[in-house]
C-alpha cells in the first residue's frame, strides 16, 4: 500500500469548515482504492496560529509541511479588527509567502472554468458564456514584485516613500513559460502570454522568452496580449482563451478576475507546484463573515483536493471523477447560499451536505 502523507492547514475562516469536506472527500477516495492510504496530519497555520503560538508559519508547522508528500491549505486572514492586532511584518500573508519561497512552488494553476449549463452563476450573458468558459490561468508564484527588494522610509525631500522591485531572471521566466506551454500541449494548444512590453523591461524579457521556448512547440498557437487588453477580453471574449501565463502581480489580479467571471472565487480552487513540494489551496480569503454558518461552498477545497490528487499523487481518472461528481451536484440543482441567489430554482444545502452529494456522486463512478 502507499500511504500519502498530507499537511492540512486549515487556516481561517471558512478554513476549517471546507477542509472537513476535503478530508470527508480524501477518506472515500482511499476506501475506493485500497492500494492508497492518505496519513492526514494537521498543522496550525494563519492568523488563528499566531493567536495561538505566536507565528502565523509556525516551525512546528513547517516541519510537518517539509516532511509531507503534499500539503493541503485552507484559508488564511480574519477579519480587519482581529487582522490589526496582529504586526504587518508577521501577518498571515506573509506566511504565506513564506511557505511559497520555502517549497519554490513557481507554478501557480488556476482553472477558471464554467460549463455551460452553470452559466446562470456568471453575472456575464449566456451568450458569451456559450459552451463553457475553461481557461487554465498559470501564474508564476515565487518572483516579481512579491518577493523582490523593498524598503519605505523618508526621503532627503522629508517625504515618505516606499519603492520595491520588479526584478526576473531568463531562467525563472523560462521555467513557468515551459509549464505552460506543457499544460497547452494537454489542452487545446492555445496559449496566450500576458504582459505590459510597451511599458516594462522585465515584460520585454518575458516576451522574448516565450518566442524562444515556443520553437519547440510548433503546435502551440501563441498569442502575446498586453494585460490591460486581457483584463477586458476575459469579460467580453472568455472562450476564446485556452491557457494564460503571466508573472505574479498580473496573475493575482487576473485570476481574481477570472473568480468574477464565475460569478464567485468560491469555483476557483488552484495548485501551486514547486520542484520537489506542492501545495494546493482554494483561490479565494477565508470570508469571516459567512465563517461557522455551515454555508461556504467546499467547491475549491474539493478541487484543491482533484488536483492534488492528479498532480502530485497521479491519481487523474479518481481526479476526473471528483470534478465530475461536483458537476452532477450543480447539476442536479444544489448550491450553497453564499455563491447561488435565493428565488432561483436551486435547492440550498450547507457546506456539509453539498460535500455529502458530492461524495455520494463520487461513489456512482467507478474507481
Ligand atoms: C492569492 C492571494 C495572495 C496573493 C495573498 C493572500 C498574499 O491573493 O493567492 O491570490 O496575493 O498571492
Ligand atoms: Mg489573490
Amino acid at each position: 500500500m502507499n500511504t500519502y502523507r498530507i499537511a492540512l492547514l486549515a487556516g481561517d475562516g471558512i478554513g476549517e469548515e471546507i477542509m472537513a469536506e476535503a478530508v470527508k472527500i480524501l477518506g472515500i477516495v482511499s476506501s475506493r482504492h485500497a492500494e492508497i492510504g492518505f496519513e492526514l496530519i494537521p498543522a496550525a497555520f494563519g492568523a488563528s496560529a499566531w493567536f495561538s503560538t505566536g507565528s502565523c508559519w509556525p516551525a512546528e508547522t513547517e516541519e510537518l509541511c517539509d516532511a509531507a508528500d503534499a500539503i493541503l491549505k485552507g484559508t488564511i486572514g480574519l477579519g480587519h479588527t482581529e487582522s490589526r492586532q496582529i504586526p504587518p511584518d508577521q501577518s498571515p500573508e506573509k506566511g504565506l509567502l513564506m511557505m511559497r519561497r520555502r517549497y519554490d512552488t513557481f507554478a501557480n494553476f488556476r482553472p477558471v472554468y464554467l460549463p455551460g449549463f452553470l452559466a446562470h452563476f456568471s453575472p456575464l450573458r449566456p451568450e458569451i458564456i456559450g459552451d463553457g468558459i475553461d481557461i487554465m490561468i498559470i501564474r508564476e508564484l515565487v518572483g516579481g514584485l512579491y518577493f523582490g527588494e523593498k524598503e519605505a522610509g523618508v526621503n532627503t525631500q522629508g517625504l515618505r516613500y516606499a519603492r520595491e522591485i520588479l526584478e526576473y531572471d531568463e531562467n525563472q521566466i523560462h521555467r513557468i513559460v515551459l509549464v505552460a506551454f506543457e499544460t497547452a500541449r494537454k489542452r487545446r494548444r492555445k496559449l496566450h502570454s500576458i504582459h505590459k512590453s510597451n511599458v516594462l523591461k522585465s515584460s520585454m524579457l518575458w516576451t522574448d522568452i516565450v518566442d524562444e521556448v515556443s520553437v519547440d512547440f510548433p503546435d502551440v498557437e501563441v498569442n502575446h496580449m498586453l494585460v490591460d487588453a486581457a483584463a477586458t477580453h476575459l469579460c467580453l471574449r472568455p472562450t476564446e482563451f485556452d491557457v494564460m501565463v503571466m508573472e505574479n502581480l498580473f496573475g493575482d489580479i487576473l485570476s481574481d478576475q477570472g473568480g468574477g467571471i464565475l460569478g464567485s472565487l468560491g469555483l476557483m480552487p488552484s495548485a501551486c507546484l514547486g520542484p520537489d513540494k506542492s501545495y494546493y489551496e482554494p483561490s479565494h480569503g477565508s470570508a469571516p463573515d459567512i465563517a461557522g454558518k455551515n454555508i461556504a461552498n467546499p467547491y475549491s477545497m474539493i478541487g484543491s483536493v482533484a488536483m492534488m490528487l492528479e498532480m502530485s499523487f497521479g491519481m487523474d481518472r479518481e481526479a476526473k471523477n471528483l470534478w465530475q461528481a461536483m458537476q452532477q451536484v450543480f447539476a442536479g440543482g444544489y448550491s450553497t447560499p453564499d455563491i447561488s441567489k435565493p428565488g432561483s430554482d436551486i435547492t440550498m444545502v450547507s457546506t456539509e451536505e453539498f460535500g455529502d452529494r458530492v461524495v455520494a456522486e463520487l461513489t456512482k463512478l467507478p474507481a
